[in-house]
């Protein structure tokens, strides 16, 4: 382990403005690193991180989040292992794949992308990141639950909170105490309306929440709060992130944008380079069960450990010119992307890789494919400024742009320029 007192900390502004370099000294430098803001162990490299991840030995467990999650969602699978979590996540997937992602959540991601886009399309101009990213996976999660809409924007305030807590690395009291707050004022919304849709069940995920059961395990009220709380901010911190970054990288590679717009079918790996080169979670952590030698030494049982994402991605020993963003690049699958057989790490790996991939995949085709028919010529607008922010988790501020309006009716195979 090297001391690397020159490497600046994870909580600095000048991390905060870019954690690229920083990365990069980690990497390097000291690939185990004891973090003393956090009090947890770094890991930068992408083997450290992807067996951390993929968990073969069994000691890198998801305790952290009866700290880090718990208290703002109730117990849910993330923190879970072994049968319990295994039951549980059988409980749930289905709802994210297959016949349940075709049939009942397309339909909705199609309608939300539509309506958002409606509401700028004849104009000319957007903030992609307020005027679309960081409404539609919330509204598609909404949807998906059956909730009335009037209590949308209650949500999106809740689900903030409760990222802002489980990313407040600093500890910061104020952050803990909203997460506190948006805790009890999300559960006395919630349970009344799950009692409620118990005696009136619908085709909505929610209802197929109240009624399932695997090995005759069923949710209680208290298990299904926990769950949405848990899914809605999964759900939608996450996939607000990766649609805007996924324009923002985009447009840095206007060519990259151009061979996009006239084959749709590379959206998939526009994507999966996004989530690669600019992952929207830049790091989870986990708890050893007992002591762990990795790259540069030895983590102590009972620790902390921060696995860097956004790091492990970019490591040159796993990726060629790991910091280019490049869509064709032949060191990553696409198509292995959106399952636990990724060769990135966004997702994570392992037991807990997230259970919303696919429907993450289906709502950024769907909401790319739309966006780029209804905006051709697109590009930066006057004062575009694409900086991300966040640590935790990461997304470009704001993304002004232009185009030059299309008729609503405008098709897919209609190439244009930009
Ligand atoms: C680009 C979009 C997304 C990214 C980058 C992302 C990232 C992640 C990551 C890194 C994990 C692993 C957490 C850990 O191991 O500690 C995870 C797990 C999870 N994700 Fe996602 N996620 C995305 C979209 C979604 C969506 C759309 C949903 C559902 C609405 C979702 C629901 C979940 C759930 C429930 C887990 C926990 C799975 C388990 O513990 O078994 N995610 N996600």
């Amino acid at each position: 382990m090297t001391a690397a007192h020159e490497i600046p900390d994870i909580l600095s502004q000048e991390f905060a403005e870019n954690p690229y370099p920083v990365y990069r000294a980690l990497r390097e430098e000291a690939p185990l690193f004891w973090h003393k803001g956090t009090q947890s162990w770094l890991l930068s490299r992408y083997e450290d991180v992807s067996r951390a991840f993929k968990d073969k030995e069994g000691l890198f467990t998801t305790d952290n989040y009866a700290w880090q999650a718990e208290p703002v969602h109730g117990r849910t699978l993330i923190q879970m292992s072994g049968r319990e979590h295994a039951s549980r996540r059988a409980l749930v997937a289905p709802a994210f794949r297959g016949n349940a992602l075709r049939d009942q959540v397309v339909p909705i991601i199609e309608r939300n992308a539509r309506e958002l886009i409606a509401a700028f399309r004849d104009s000319g101009s957007v903030d992609l990141v307020s005027g679309f990213a960081s409404l539609f996976p919330i509204s598609v999660i909404a949807d998906m639950f059956g909730l009335d809409r009037s209590g949308q924007q209650a949500l999106g305030g809740w689900y903030r909170a409760f990222v802002a807590f489980t990313g407040n690395l600093s500890g910061d009291p104020e952050q803990a105490a909203e997460g506190a707050r948006a805790q009890a004022e999300f559960a006395a919304y919630m349970l009344p309306v799950i009692r409620n849709r118990r005696e009136n069940l619908g085709d909505d995920l929610l209802s197929a929440l109240c009624t399932a059961e695997v090995d005759g395990v069923s949710m209680s009220d208290e298990d299904i709060k926990a769950f949405c709380s848990l899914l809605l901010t999964a759900g939608a911190e996450t996939t607000d992130k990766a649609v805007a970054g996924l324009f923002a990288n985009l447009l840095a590679n206007p060519d990259q944008l151009a061979a996009v717009r006239r084959d749709r079918g590379l959206i998939d790996r526009a994507f999966a380079e996004t989530l690669r080169h600019t992952p929207p979670v830049q790091m989870i952590m986990r708890q050893t069960a007992a002591d762990v030698t990795v790259s540069g030494g030895t983590i102590p049982a009972g620790s902390t450990v921060t696995c860097l994402i956004g790091a492990a991605n970019r490591d040159p020993g796993r990726y060629k010119d790991p910091d280019a963003f490049d869509l064709f690049r032949d060191d990553l699958t696409a198509t292995n992307a959106f399952s636990a057989a990724a060769d990135h790490l966004a997702f994570a790996l392992g037991r807990h890789f997230c259970v919303g991939a696919l429907l993450a995949k289906t709502e950024v085709e769907i909401a790319v494919d739309q966006l780029l028919d209804a905006m051709p010529g697109l590009r930066p607008a006057a004062g575009y400024d694409p900086a991300a922010e966040g640590v935790f988790t990461r997304g470009p501020k704001s993304l002004r742009v232009e185009f030059t309006p299309a008729p609503a009716a405008a098709s897919a195979s209609a190439p244009a320029a930009g």
